[in-house]
């Protein structure tokens, strides 16, 4: 697929996986729409992106709500790809977990991946052409204790891509999920500055966000259901699978840890 000039809507531009990832299309020649709620972050990346010779395009969005998403769409038309990257957890016991940060991680992790998805994904089918990447997380393949609503919202993002790619075999759109453990970017910063948020234990360890986009890029050249990054995550959904007694009886004590040094 020559992928030069095409349209790509990545959400979550702002910062971190996403920002990264429209940085790495633009320079690949796509036309990258940029979507998420800080303005002038978006206003900077824009500006970056066609400094370098790129084309770049906002839609300002809070993905949270359905008229927004709705919005965006009515706003780009037609996108050939679209990269569901938005999202945001939280960590800590989920009894201490307040019902207005649960919702909003509900709709931005899952509402916005289903709803986006159901509105691009008709006119690529139209088309026969196109590729949508949901943005997962290892956490999808290993319920841990501290990540209830995030790892069972990625959990969705798995099951999701896994049942359209199956439903598309036979027509040229691709959906694929990645798999991606400890990334560094802005992710833990924003789970603790959420109420009652405590550390991600993994924030300060992970590959880059550039290497996650030239994974979402070579994805794109090469297309498959799941990729893992880094690679070696293979073997988790296995490990949860033959030893997830073992993170039954260590996984408490090690959430008793982290919220004890809050
Ligand atoms: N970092 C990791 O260790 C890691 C590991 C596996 C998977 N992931 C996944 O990677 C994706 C990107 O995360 P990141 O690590 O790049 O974190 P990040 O730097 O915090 O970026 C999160 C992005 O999501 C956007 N977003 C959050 N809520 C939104 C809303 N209501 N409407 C529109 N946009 C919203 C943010 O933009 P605004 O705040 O400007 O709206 C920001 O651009 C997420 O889906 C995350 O679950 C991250």
């Amino acid at each position: 697929m020559d992928w030069k000039n095409k349209v790509a809507v990545v959400t979550g531009a702002s910062s971190g996986i996403g920002a990264a990832t429209a940085r790495q299309l633009a320079r690949a020649g796509m036309r990258v729409v940029l979507v998420a709620r800080r303005l002038e972050r978006l206003l900077r990346l824009e500006a970056e992106i066609e400094s370098g010779g790129g084309k770049a395009e906002i839609a300002a969005a809070d993905l949270s709500s359905e008229e927004e998403r709705a919005g965006v769409f009515e706003w780009v038309g037609a996108a050939d790809v679209l990269v569901n990257n938005a999202g945001f957890g939280w960590y800590g016991y989920f009894s201490e977990m307040n019902w207005e940060t649960a919702r909003e991680l509900l709709q931005v992790n899952i509402g916005a991946t289903a709803h986006l998805t159901s509105l691009f994904l008709p006119g690529m089918l139209a088309r026969d052409a196109g590729h949508i990447v949901n943005v997962g997380s290892i956490s999808g393949s290993i319920p841990s204790q501290g990540i209830a609503m995030y790892g069972a919202s990625k959990a969705f993002v798995d099951a999701f891509t896994t049942s359209l790619y199956r439903e598309t075999r036979g027509t040229r759109v691709q959906v694929s999920v990645v798999r991606a453990g400890p990334v560094k970017t802005e992710f833990g910063e924003a789970a603790l500055g959420r109420e009652n948020g405590g550390h991600v234990p993994t924030e300060k360890i992970g590959v880059s966000a550039e290497h996650v986009a030239w994974r979402i890029w070579k994805l794109l050249l090469r297309p498959r259901r799941v990729i893992y990054v880094p690679g070696w995550l293979r073997v988790v959904p296995w490990f949860e699978l033959s030893f997830g007694w073992l993170e039954d009886w260590i996984g408490p004590l090690l959430l008793k840890r982290q919220c004890r040094e809050r």
